[in-house]
């Protein structure tokens, strides 16, 4: 018998010369493209032809430069100091492709609900319904210097301000009914002027007059991506997101996120159902089992830097973590006075048990990340997947990568067809759009003006 849910696949992917995991750049296998066109052509492709929902692009404004209050080590050691443009970058691998969902970060802080509502529109237009945004407040002091602030907004009016950004955005996105162009050569009406409204947002942070110079795109509006892990994040999250990307570091913990994240969903009075929930997982494969694990041990040991952890862990926390000898031990406190991702360090706690020193933080930031590691053979992994997602503990995953492309080429070749013999993966795209590929519901178009 076919399963009637089907689990959703997204790629984690970085435009800069690492993958989330800091030390992919030295794997023998990574391919430095990172500055070519090609390089994410050839990602697309390979993703498109595993059937992935969508690549999602990950951002930060900055360069890691917490640490020590400088951007030597990042340089040095190759942890994410590049980060290219996503909207030029998706362009690219947009003309590469024909029925992946393309999804970019963009942050609420810096950006703007004009700006951002014009890109994305502008992306699903020139995708025939392919756009997602993965909605960010970002966390650092790095990036708000960049910004010409001294400082990054505190975690709750972040997401005070982001509400906000989100009501305008959409309202933009709103802003043109869906049958306002006419294009009537003869009469020379080229649109209704009744269906193109001003939007006159007037808030706390934005003041937003409208209407965007974009129509309504096809799929209504861009997919909305968010990945709230706090309690304030969470009901952001609740509120607004299609698809929510977590960092659970075991099934236990991804369980009870799961749980607690579409009680939220329904008590906002949304389906929980149409909500995707999709922990970030690294795959490791092999030809065998014992190949798999020889693979992970390399990625383990091999190419992991300990300055580089240190160097990412302050960026995600805000905190420079310079002044601490590896072995403090990281107390409720400590963790209290970071401004960054707390949930991160809190879940990675629970995770590793007992006194947990920054030296045991640091390991498991540069390896195990937030996700799990799923090893083995294409029908290893595709059991462990399939027992997260038949248990309650996701509907799917975010699949980082330990090298690029090799990563993503393993999992279509191996673990792919595998989840589509057990009929819990797609063979082929069924909707013209990536909201239809989700099974997601076009939003009606709001009244404004
Ligand atoms: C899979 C995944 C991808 C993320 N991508 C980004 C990103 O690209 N840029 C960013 O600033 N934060 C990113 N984050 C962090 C979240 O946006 C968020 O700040 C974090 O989960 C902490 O949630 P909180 O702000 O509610 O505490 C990501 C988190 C996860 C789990």
């Amino acid at each position: 018998m076919i399963p009637v849910k089907q689990m959703s696949l997204v790629g984690f992917m970085q435009a800069g010369n690492a993958t989330v995991y800091a030390g992919s750049w030295r794997h023998p296998a990574t391919e430095h493209g990172f500055l070519k066109a090609s390089y994410y052509e050839k990602l697309g492709r390979t993703l498109e032809e595993g059937c992935f929902d969508m690549m999602f692009f990950d951002d930060r404004l900055a360069m890691p430069g917490i640490y020590g209050g400088s951007v030597a080590e990042a340089v040095r050691y190759g942890a994410r100091p590049v980060k290219l443009d996503l909207s030029i970058v998706l362009g690219v691998i947009a003309g590469a492709t024909r029925s992946i969902g393309l999804g970019a970060t963009y942050s609420t802080t810096y950006y703007s609900p004009f700006h951002v509502a014009r890109t994305f529109a502008t992306l699903d237009h020139l995708t025939g319904g392919r756009a997602a945004w993965n909605v960010v407040t970002s966390v650092n002091d790095s990036e708000a210097q960049n910004y010409g602030v001294d400082q990054v907004l505190d975690h709750d009016a972040r997401y005070d301000r982001a509400d906000e950004f989100l009501e305008a955005t959409t309202g933009l996105w709103d802003s043109w009914e869906d049958d306002a162009l006419v294009l009537d050569r003869a009469n020379g009406i080229f649109a209704d002027p009744a269906k193109v409204h001003e939007l006159n947002y007037d808030g706390a942070w934005f003041k937003v007059r409208g209407p965007l110079t974009v129509p309504r795109t096809p799929q209504g509006r861009p997919v909305l991506l968010q990945a709230g892990s706090s309690g304030r994040g969470r009901d952001f999250a609740a509120r607004w997101a299609e698809v929510i990307f977590t960092g659970d570091p075991s099934i236990e913990v991804a369980r009870t996120h799961f749980k607690d994240q579409k009680e939220r969903i329904a008590q906002d009075g949304r389906d929980p159902d149409s909500v995707k929930m999709l922990p970030m997982a690294y795959t490791v494969l092999g030809e065998s089992t014992a190949q798999a694990q020889q693979r992970e041990q390399m990625f383990l040991h091999d190419f992991v830097d300990p300055m580089a952890s240190l160097t990412l862990l302050s960026e995600l926390m805000n905190y420079d973590f310079s002044g601490l000898a590896l072995d403090t031990p990281i107390t409720d406190e400590l963790i209290e006075s970071v401004s960054g991702i707390r949930g991160l360090v809190q879940n990675l706690r629970a995770h590793i048990g007992g006194t947990v020193t920054l030296a045991d933080l640091a390991g498991h930031r540069a390896t195990l990340l937030q996700g799990p590691r799923f090893v083995g053979t294409g029908a290893e992994v595709a059991d462990q997947m399939e027992e997260w997602f038949e248990t309650e503990a996701c509907d799917g995953f975010v699949i980082a990568a330990t090298h690029s492309p090799g990563a993503y080429e393993d999992i279509v070749r191996l673990v792919v067809p595998e989840l589509q013999r057990r009929g819990v993966f797609r063979d082929r795209y069924t909707g013209a759009t990536l909201r239809e590929n989700l099974g997601l519901v076009r939003p009606e178009c709001g009244a404004h003006g």
